[in-house]
Protein backbone atom coordinates (compact mmCIF):
# COMPACT_ATOMS: atom_id res chain seq x y z
CA UNK A 1 0.00 0.00 0.00
CA UNK A 2 1.45 2.94 -1.24
CA UNK A 3 0.44 6.50 0.45
CA UNK A 4 2.74 9.15 -0.26
CA UNK A 5 6.15 10.08 -1.26
CA UNK A 6 9.75 11.01 -0.15
CA UNK A 7 11.64 13.33 -2.23
CA UNK A 8 15.71 12.62 -2.58
CA UNK A 9 17.58 15.01 -3.98
CA UNK A 10 21.67 14.35 -5.06
CA UNK A 11 23.95 16.10 -7.14
CA UNK A 12 20.89 18.18 -8.86
CA UNK A 13 18.62 14.79 -9.35
CA UNK A 14 15.87 13.47 -7.62
CA UNK A 15 13.76 10.18 -6.96
CA UNK A 16 10.86 10.13 -5.78
CA UNK A 17 10.51 7.23 -2.76
CA UNK A 18 6.88 5.62 -1.90
CA UNK A 19 6.38 5.54 1.25
CA UNK A 20 4.73 1.90 2.13
CA UNK A 21 2.95 0.99 5.37
CA UNK A 22 2.29 -2.43 6.90
CA UNK A 23 -1.11 -3.69 8.87
CA UNK A 24 0.56 -2.51 12.18
CA UNK A 25 1.40 0.48 10.39
CA UNK A 26 5.02 0.66 10.00
CA UNK A 27 6.37 2.70 7.46
CA UNK A 28 9.14 2.18 5.04
CA UNK A 29 10.57 4.25 2.37
CA UNK A 30 11.02 2.09 -0.92
CA UNK A 31 14.65 3.22 -2.59
CA UNK A 32 14.38 0.70 -5.23
CA UNK A 33 14.83 3.36 -7.80
CA UNK A 34 17.14 5.72 -5.82
CA UNK A 35 20.50 4.34 -7.32
CA UNK A 36 19.13 4.57 -11.11
CA UNK A 37 17.44 8.34 -10.60
CA UNK A 38 20.03 9.85 -8.52
CA UNK A 39 23.21 7.42 -8.23
CA UNK A 40 23.05 6.96 -4.21
CA UNK A 41 22.88 3.53 -2.51
CA UNK A 42 21.79 3.53 0.98
CA UNK A 43 24.69 2.22 3.75
CA UNK A 44 23.18 0.69 6.58
CA UNK A 45 26.22 -1.75 8.29
CA UNK A 46 24.31 -4.57 10.16
CA UNK A 47 21.00 -3.60 8.38
CA UNK A 48 19.82 -2.16 11.03
CA UNK A 49 17.15 0.08 9.48
CA UNK A 50 16.94 -2.04 6.51
CA UNK A 51 13.38 -3.88 5.58
CA UNK A 52 14.78 -6.38 3.26
CA UNK A 53 11.38 -8.01 2.52
CA UNK A 54 7.94 -7.43 2.99
CA UNK A 55 6.49 -10.62 5.24
CA UNK A 56 2.95 -11.61 6.37
CA UNK A 57 4.25 -14.30 9.14
CA UNK A 58 5.23 -12.59 12.42
CA UNK A 59 5.54 -9.13 14.23
CA UNK A 60 7.81 -7.74 16.59
CA UNK A 61 7.46 -4.35 18.58
CA UNK A 62 10.55 -4.12 20.22
CA UNK A 63 9.62 -1.24 21.68
CA UNK A 64 6.70 -2.81 22.97
CA UNK A 65 7.69 -6.15 23.65
CA UNK A 66 4.91 -7.57 21.44
CA UNK A 67 5.76 -11.26 19.77
CA UNK A 68 2.72 -12.08 17.55
CA UNK A 69 2.79 -15.03 15.23
CA UNK A 70 0.14 -14.60 12.17
CA UNK A 71 -1.30 -12.22 14.52
CA UNK A 72 -1.39 -14.29 17.96
CA UNK A 73 -0.08 -13.11 20.90
CA UNK A 74 3.55 -15.52 21.78
CA UNK A 75 1.86 -15.72 25.37
CA UNK A 76 -1.44 -17.21 24.33
CA UNK A 77 0.23 -19.49 21.83
CA UNK A 78 2.57 -21.02 24.54
CA UNK A 79 -0.17 -21.34 26.93
CA UNK A 80 -3.12 -23.04 24.70
CA UNK A 81 -1.03 -24.01 21.41
CA UNK A 82 1.34 -26.83 20.53
CA UNK A 83 4.49 -26.75 18.32
CA UNK A 84 3.17 -28.65 15.10
CA UNK A 85 -0.52 -26.85 14.86
CA UNK A 86 2.01 -23.06 16.10
CA UNK A 87 4.35 -25.18 12.83
CA UNK A 88 0.98 -25.41 10.89
CA UNK A 89 -0.04 -21.58 11.27
CA UNK A 90 3.27 -20.26 10.57
CA UNK A 91 3.33 -22.08 7.21
CA UNK A 92 -0.48 -21.90 5.70
CA UNK A 93 -1.52 -18.65 7.98
CA UNK A 94 -4.28 -20.03 9.45
CA UNK A 95 -5.07 -22.20 13.00
CA UNK A 96 -5.86 -25.57 11.66
CA UNK A 97 -9.39 -27.37 12.65
CA UNK A 98 -8.84 -30.85 13.82
CA UNK A 99 -9.31 -32.50 10.85
CA UNK A 100 -6.32 -30.19 9.18
CA UNK A 101 -4.16 -30.79 12.69
CA UNK A 102 -4.85 -34.59 12.49
CA UNK A 103 -3.70 -34.70 8.78
CA UNK A 104 -0.81 -32.58 9.44
CA UNK A 105 0.91 -34.24 12.58
CA UNK A 106 -0.19 -37.83 10.32
CA UNK A 107 1.76 -36.33 7.60
CA UNK A 108 4.74 -35.38 9.79
CA UNK A 109 4.75 -38.90 11.35
CA UNK A 110 5.35 -40.69 8.25
CA UNK A 111 7.92 -39.15 6.85
CA UNK A 112 10.01 -38.71 10.12
CA UNK A 113 12.74 -41.89 8.70
CA UNK A 114 15.64 -40.62 7.71
CA UNK A 115 17.66 -42.80 5.19
CA UNK A 116 20.87 -44.76 6.86
CA UNK A 117 23.34 -42.51 5.32
CA UNK A 118 22.78 -39.41 7.87
CA UNK A 119 23.86 -42.39 11.00
CA UNK A 120 26.97 -42.66 8.82
CA UNK A 121 28.20 -39.34 7.83
CA UNK A 122 27.75 -38.10 11.74
CA UNK A 123 29.67 -41.02 12.53
CA UNK A 124 32.13 -40.68 10.26
CA UNK A 125 32.89 -37.09 11.49
CA UNK A 126 35.64 -36.14 13.76
CA UNK A 127 34.68 -36.79 17.74
CA UNK A 128 33.60 -34.17 19.46
CA UNK A 129 32.77 -32.02 16.24
CA UNK A 130 29.93 -29.06 17.44
CA UNK A 131 26.60 -30.77 17.44
CA UNK A 132 25.77 -27.33 14.64
CA UNK A 133 28.62 -28.74 12.45
CA UNK A 134 26.88 -32.18 12.39
CA UNK A 135 23.10 -30.83 12.61
CA UNK A 136 24.69 -28.92 9.03
CA UNK A 137 26.21 -32.03 7.77
CA UNK A 138 22.88 -34.19 8.51
CA UNK A 139 21.01 -31.83 6.80
CA UNK A 140 22.69 -31.60 3.92
CA UNK A 141 23.07 -35.15 3.50
CA UNK A 142 19.37 -35.27 3.17
CA UNK A 143 19.56 -32.99 -0.13
CA UNK A 144 21.47 -35.72 -1.48
CA UNK A 145 19.01 -38.63 -1.56
CA UNK A 146 16.06 -35.85 -1.72
CA UNK A 147 16.71 -33.95 -4.95
CA UNK A 148 12.96 -34.07 -6.56
CA UNK A 149 11.82 -30.46 -6.78
CA UNK A 150 13.44 -29.39 -3.35
CA UNK A 151 14.05 -25.62 -4.59
CA UNK A 152 10.75 -25.62 -5.15
CA UNK A 153 8.45 -25.17 -2.18
CA UNK A 154 5.78 -28.18 -2.55
CA UNK A 155 4.36 -29.62 0.35
CA UNK A 156 6.17 -32.70 0.03
CA UNK A 157 9.48 -30.71 0.64
CA UNK A 158 8.50 -28.93 3.17
CA UNK A 159 6.57 -31.62 5.36
CA UNK A 160 9.71 -33.76 4.53
CA UNK A 161 12.37 -31.19 6.41
CA UNK A 162 10.05 -31.00 9.33
CA UNK A 163 9.62 -34.11 9.77
CA UNK A 164 13.25 -35.17 9.64
CA UNK A 165 14.23 -32.26 11.50
CA UNK A 166 13.44 -33.77 15.14
CA UNK A 167 15.08 -37.05 14.05
CA UNK A 168 18.68 -34.99 12.71
CA UNK A 169 18.81 -33.19 16.16
CA UNK A 170 18.20 -36.47 18.52
CA UNK A 171 20.90 -38.11 16.42
CA UNK A 172 23.42 -35.34 16.20
CA UNK A 173 23.04 -35.02 20.40
CA UNK A 174 23.37 -39.07 20.45
CA UNK A 175 26.38 -39.34 18.23
CA UNK A 176 27.65 -36.13 19.89
CA UNK A 177 27.76 -37.81 23.44
CA UNK A 178 28.80 -41.32 21.59
CA UNK A 179 25.69 -42.79 22.71
CA UNK A 180 23.99 -45.65 19.97
CA UNK A 181 20.81 -43.97 18.13
CA UNK A 182 17.26 -44.46 19.56
CA UNK A 183 15.00 -46.06 16.58
CA UNK A 184 12.46 -43.48 15.15
CA UNK A 185 9.35 -44.00 17.02
CA UNK A 186 6.16 -43.13 14.35
CA UNK A 187 3.78 -43.68 16.99
CA UNK A 188 5.01 -41.13 19.20
CA UNK A 189 3.88 -37.20 18.62
CA UNK A 190 7.17 -34.70 17.41
CA UNK A 191 7.79 -33.65 20.25
CA UNK A 192 7.85 -36.72 22.22
CA UNK A 193 9.22 -38.83 19.66
CA UNK A 194 12.37 -36.11 19.73
CA UNK A 195 12.66 -36.35 23.78
CA UNK A 196 12.64 -39.94 23.43
CA UNK A 197 15.41 -40.74 20.41
CA UNK A 198 17.21 -38.13 22.57
CA UNK A 199 17.04 -39.82 25.68
CA UNK A 200 16.25 -43.38 25.18
CA UNK A 201 12.74 -42.90 27.79
CA UNK A 202 9.80 -41.15 28.20
CA UNK A 203 9.99 -37.93 29.19
CA UNK A 204 7.47 -36.77 31.94
CA UNK A 205 4.70 -34.73 30.70
CA UNK A 206 6.17 -31.54 32.77
CA UNK A 207 9.45 -31.74 30.64
CA UNK A 208 7.67 -32.58 27.21
CA UNK A 209 5.25 -29.53 28.09
CA UNK A 210 8.54 -27.21 28.72
CA UNK A 211 10.55 -28.53 25.86
CA UNK A 212 6.82 -27.82 23.23
CA UNK A 213 6.64 -24.36 25.11
CA UNK A 214 10.06 -23.67 23.78
CA UNK A 215 9.80 -24.68 20.97
CA UNK A 216 6.99 -22.44 20.28
CA UNK A 217 8.49 -19.66 21.68
CA UNK A 218 11.79 -20.18 19.54
CA UNK A 219 9.30 -21.09 16.34
CA UNK A 220 10.01 -18.05 14.59
CA UNK A 221 11.39 -14.08 14.92
CA UNK A 222 10.94 -12.16 11.28
CA UNK A 223 14.07 -10.98 9.58
CA UNK A 224 16.96 -12.08 12.05
CA UNK A 225 20.24 -13.58 11.33
CA UNK A 226 19.60 -16.72 10.38
CA UNK A 227 16.45 -16.56 9.19
CA UNK A 228 17.53 -13.56 6.78
CA UNK A 229 20.14 -16.33 5.77
CA UNK A 230 17.70 -18.82 4.79
CA UNK A 231 15.98 -16.36 1.90
CA UNK A 232 19.02 -15.33 1.43
CA UNK A 233 20.65 -18.70 0.21
CA UNK A 234 17.19 -19.51 -0.64
CA UNK A 235 17.13 -16.85 -2.99
CA UNK A 236 19.48 -18.00 -5.47
CA UNK A 237 17.29 -20.70 -5.67
CA UNK A 238 19.59 -23.27 -3.66
CA UNK A 239 17.73 -26.04 -2.76
CA UNK A 240 15.83 -26.18 1.09
CA UNK A 241 18.45 -28.36 2.94
CA UNK A 242 21.18 -25.67 1.60
CA UNK A 243 19.14 -22.62 2.72
CA UNK A 244 18.16 -24.45 5.80
CA UNK A 245 22.39 -25.00 6.01
CA UNK A 246 22.64 -21.17 5.84
CA UNK A 247 20.49 -20.82 8.61
CA UNK A 248 21.97 -23.57 11.33
CA UNK A 249 25.46 -21.71 10.46
CA UNK A 250 24.27 -18.26 11.53
CA UNK A 251 22.27 -19.72 14.35
CA UNK A 252 25.45 -21.38 15.42
CA UNK A 253 27.09 -17.93 16.54
CA UNK A 254 27.00 -16.63 20.08
CA UNK A 255 25.59 -13.52 19.19
CA UNK A 256 22.58 -15.40 17.62
CA UNK A 257 21.44 -18.83 19.01
CA UNK A 258 25.25 -19.75 20.45
CA UNK A 259 24.34 -17.47 23.37
CA UNK A 260 22.22 -19.96 24.85
CA UNK A 261 25.28 -22.40 24.99
CA UNK A 262 27.44 -19.07 25.97
CA UNK A 263 24.91 -18.15 28.57
CA UNK A 264 25.14 -21.49 30.08
CA UNK A 265 28.52 -21.72 30.30
CA UNK A 266 29.12 -17.99 31.51
CA UNK A 267 26.72 -18.78 34.52
CA UNK A 268 28.93 -21.91 35.11
CA UNK A 269 32.05 -19.31 35.10
CA UNK A 270 30.53 -17.41 37.52
CA UNK A 271 29.76 -20.15 39.89
CA UNK A 272 33.60 -21.73 39.46
CA UNK A 273 34.71 -18.21 40.57
CA UNK A 274 32.66 -17.96 43.89
CA UNK A 275 29.22 -16.35 42.10
CA UNK A 276 29.68 -13.08 43.02
CA UNK A 277 28.22 -11.75 40.04
CA UNK A 278 28.75 -8.05 40.94
CA UNK A 279 32.34 -8.79 39.62
CA UNK A 280 30.84 -10.11 36.27
CA UNK A 281 28.83 -6.96 36.16
CA UNK A 282 31.45 -4.30 35.97
CA UNK A 283 33.74 -6.24 33.53
CA UNK A 284 30.36 -6.37 31.30
CA UNK A 285 30.38 -2.44 31.47
CA UNK A 286 33.86 -2.40 30.67
CA UNK A 287 34.69 -1.79 27.04
CA UNK A 288 38.19 -2.16 27.56
CA UNK A 289 37.22 -5.90 29.33
CA UNK A 290 35.58 -7.58 25.56
CA UNK A 291 33.53 -9.17 27.95
CA UNK A 292 29.86 -9.36 27.21
CA UNK A 293 27.17 -10.43 29.57
CA UNK A 294 25.82 -13.29 27.24
CA UNK A 295 21.49 -13.78 27.51
CA UNK A 296 21.46 -9.64 27.69
CA UNK A 297 20.42 -7.27 24.73
CA UNK A 298 18.39 -7.75 21.09
CA UNK A 299 18.92 -5.92 18.83
CA UNK A 300 15.15 -5.08 18.01
CA UNK A 301 14.10 -5.79 21.49
CA UNK A 302 14.50 -2.47 23.87
CA UNK A 303 12.05 -4.14 26.28
CA UNK A 304 11.51 -7.13 28.37
CA UNK A 305 11.92 -10.33 25.78
CA UNK A 306 7.92 -12.09 25.85
CA UNK A 307 9.93 -15.05 25.18
CA UNK A 308 12.21 -14.57 28.35
CA UNK A 309 8.66 -13.66 30.71
CA UNK A 310 7.68 -16.69 29.24
CA UNK A 311 10.22 -19.33 29.72
CA UNK A 312 11.33 -17.95 33.07
CA UNK A 313 8.02 -19.63 34.49
CA UNK A 314 8.91 -22.60 33.05
CA UNK A 315 12.18 -23.20 34.48
CA UNK A 316 10.76 -22.54 38.01
CA UNK A 317 8.07 -25.78 37.02
CA UNK A 318 10.96 -27.98 35.34
CA UNK A 319 13.24 -27.30 38.05
CA UNK A 320 10.43 -28.04 40.57
CA UNK A 321 9.44 -31.27 38.56
CA UNK A 322 13.11 -32.59 38.79
CA UNK A 323 13.69 -31.30 41.97
CA UNK A 324 16.53 -29.00 41.34
CA UNK A 325 17.95 -26.72 43.65
CA UNK A 326 20.48 -25.55 40.79
CA UNK A 327 22.76 -22.76 42.01
CA UNK A 328 23.09 -21.03 38.48
CA UNK A 329 19.81 -20.21 38.69
CA UNK A 330 19.80 -18.24 41.61
CA UNK A 331 23.19 -16.56 39.92
CA UNK A 332 21.00 -15.87 36.46
CA UNK A 333 18.53 -14.35 39.04
CA UNK A 334 21.02 -12.02 40.30
CA UNK A 335 22.49 -10.85 37.19
CA UNK A 336 19.10 -10.61 36.06
CA UNK A 337 18.19 -7.94 38.92
CA UNK A 338 21.48 -6.16 38.73
CA UNK A 339 21.21 -5.10 35.02
CA UNK A 340 17.39 -4.41 35.82
CA UNK A 341 18.76 -1.38 38.25
CA UNK A 342 21.89 -0.95 36.81
CA UNK A 343 22.19 2.29 34.87
CA UNK A 344 24.67 0.76 32.05
CA UNK A 345 21.62 -1.37 31.30
CA UNK A 346 18.79 0.69 32.00
CA UNK A 347 20.42 3.10 29.70
CA UNK A 348 21.18 0.81 26.56
CA UNK A 349 18.09 -1.04 27.44
CA UNK A 350 19.50 -3.93 27.30
CA UNK A 351 17.10 -6.72 28.96
CA UNK A 352 17.11 -10.40 29.51
CA UNK A 353 16.21 -12.05 26.07
CA UNK A 354 15.18 -15.72 24.91
CA UNK A 355 18.47 -17.32 25.67
CA UNK A 356 19.33 -16.29 29.29
CA UNK A 357 16.92 -18.70 30.26
CA UNK A 358 16.39 -21.53 28.07
CA UNK A 359 20.02 -23.12 28.82
CA UNK A 360 19.01 -23.74 32.81
CA UNK A 361 16.29 -25.40 31.79
CA UNK A 362 17.98 -27.70 28.44
CA UNK A 363 20.20 -28.23 31.31
CA UNK A 364 17.96 -29.01 34.35
CA UNK A 365 16.40 -31.95 31.27
CA UNK A 366 19.33 -33.16 30.93
CA UNK A 367 20.67 -31.71 26.94
CA UNK A 368 24.53 -30.82 26.82
CA UNK A 369 25.45 -27.62 26.73
CA UNK A 370 26.97 -28.17 23.60
CA UNK A 371 23.96 -29.09 21.43
CA UNK A 372 21.69 -26.53 23.19
CA UNK A 373 21.72 -24.76 19.57
CA UNK A 374 21.04 -27.71 18.37
CA UNK A 375 17.31 -26.90 20.02
CA UNK A 376 17.48 -23.50 18.96
CA UNK A 377 17.20 -24.96 15.56
CA UNK A 378 14.76 -27.32 16.09
CA UNK A 379 12.53 -24.40 16.99
CA UNK A 380 13.17 -22.11 14.54
CA UNK A 381 12.87 -25.23 11.94
CA UNK A 382 9.02 -23.52 11.31
CA UNK A 383 10.18 -20.44 10.94
CA UNK A 384 12.86 -20.83 8.34
CA UNK A 385 10.68 -23.29 5.83
CA UNK A 386 7.86 -20.62 6.42
CA UNK A 387 9.43 -17.59 5.69
CA UNK A 388 11.74 -19.35 2.66
CA UNK A 389 8.44 -20.35 1.41
CA UNK A 390 7.47 -16.97 1.46
CA UNK A 391 9.65 -15.42 -0.39
CA UNK A 392 9.58 -18.42 -3.05
CA UNK A 393 5.80 -17.45 -3.10
CA UNK A 394 6.52 -13.72 -3.43
CA UNK A 395 9.17 -14.71 -6.43
CA UNK A 396 11.74 -12.07 -4.72
CA UNK A 397 14.76 -11.54 -6.29
CA UNK A 398 17.85 -13.20 -5.91
CA UNK A 399 19.65 -11.38 -2.75
CA UNK A 400 22.31 -8.96 -3.55
CA UNK A 401 23.02 -5.99 -1.71
CA UNK A 402 25.44 -3.31 -2.68
CA UNK A 403 28.51 -1.58 -0.96
CA UNK A 404 30.71 1.43 -0.92
CA UNK A 405 34.13 0.47 -1.86
CA UNK A 406 36.97 1.78 -0.10
CA UNK A 407 40.03 -0.06 -1.39
CA UNK A 408 42.49 1.14 -3.50
CA UNK A 409 42.02 3.08 -6.97
CA UNK A 410 43.17 2.02 -10.16
CA UNK A 411 46.67 0.93 -10.18
CA UNK A 412 49.68 -0.51 -12.65
CA UNK A 413 50.75 -4.39 -11.83
CA UNK A 414 54.16 -4.38 -10.51
CA UNK A 415 56.46 -7.30 -12.12
CA UNK A 416 57.33 -9.46 -8.57
CA UNK A 417 60.96 -8.07 -8.69
CA UNK A 418 60.16 -4.74 -8.10
CA UNK A 419 58.15 -4.40 -4.91
N1 LIG B 1 26.61 -6.90 27.69
C1 LIG B 1 27.17 -5.68 27.82
N2 LIG B 1 26.97 -4.65 26.97
C2 LIG B 1 26.14 -4.87 25.92
C3 LIG B 1 25.52 -6.11 25.72
C4 LIG B 1 25.76 -7.15 26.65
N3 LIG B 1 25.20 -8.35 26.48
N4 LIG B 1 24.76 -6.05 24.59
C5 LIG B 1 24.90 -4.81 24.12
N5 LIG B 1 25.74 -4.08 24.92
C6 LIG B 1 26.09 -2.66 24.77
C7 LIG B 1 27.09 -2.43 23.66
O1 LIG B 1 28.41 -2.49 24.12
C8 LIG B 1 26.69 -1.06 23.16
O2 LIG B 1 27.17 -0.12 24.10
P1 LIG B 1 27.63 1.37 23.61
O3 LIG B 1 26.39 2.00 23.06
O4 LIG B 1 28.14 2.00 24.84
O5 LIG B 1 28.69 1.15 22.56
C9 LIG B 1 25.16 -1.05 23.29
O6 LIG B 1 24.89 -1.98 24.35
C10 LIG B 1 24.42 -1.50 22.03
O7 LIG B 1 24.93 -2.78 21.65
P2 LIG B 1 25.16 -3.26 20.15
O8 LIG B 1 26.15 -4.38 20.15
O9 LIG B 1 25.44 -2.07 19.28
O10 LIG B 1 23.72 -3.79 19.78
P3 LIG B 1 23.35 -4.76 18.60
O11 LIG B 1 21.93 -4.53 18.29
O12 LIG B 1 24.31 -4.61 17.47
O13 LIG B 1 23.58 -6.23 19.21
C11 LIG B 1 23.25 -8.21 20.43
C12 LIG B 1 22.57 -6.99 19.77
C13 LIG B 1 22.17 -9.23 20.78
C14 LIG B 1 24.20 -8.85 19.44
C15 LIG B 1 23.99 -7.76 21.71
O14 LIG B 1 23.10 -7.20 22.64
C16 LIG B 1 24.78 -8.89 22.37
O15 LIG B 1 25.92 -9.14 21.99
N6 LIG B 1 24.15 -9.61 23.38
C17 LIG B 1 24.81 -10.77 23.98
C18 LIG B 1 24.60 -11.98 23.08
C19 LIG B 1 23.19 -12.52 23.14
O16 LIG B 1 22.62 -12.69 24.22
N7 LIG B 1 22.62 -12.83 21.95
C20 LIG B 1 21.29 -13.42 21.85
C21 LIG B 1 20.30 -12.51 21.24
S1 LIG B 1 18.60 -13.11 21.47
C22 LIG B 1 18.50 -14.56 20.54
C23 LIG B 1 18.38 -14.27 19.09
O17 LIG B 1 17.25 -14.09 18.61
O18 LIG B 1 19.42 -14.21 18.42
Amino acid sequence: MAEEKIIISYNGKSSECPVTIGTENEAAMDIANLRDDTGLVTLDFGYKNTGATKSAITFLDGELGILRYRGYEIADLAEKSNFTEVAYLLLYGELPTKIQLDEFNSKLQANSDVPAEVAAILKAMPKGTHPMAQLTAATITLSGVYTKDVSKATDETIINVLAKFPVLVAMVMRNYEGLDFIPNDKSLDYVSNFLNMAFGKKASPVITEAMDKLLILHADHEQNCSTSAVRMVGSSNANIYASICGGIAALWGPLHGGANQAVLEQLEQIEKDGGDTSKFVAMAKDKASGFRLMGFGHRVYKNFDPRAKIIKKSTDDVLSDLNINDKKLKIAMELEQAALHDSYFVDRKLYPNVDFYSGIIYNAIGFPTDVFTTLFALGRIPGWVSQWKEMKENKEPIGRPRQIYTGATVRPYSEIGSR
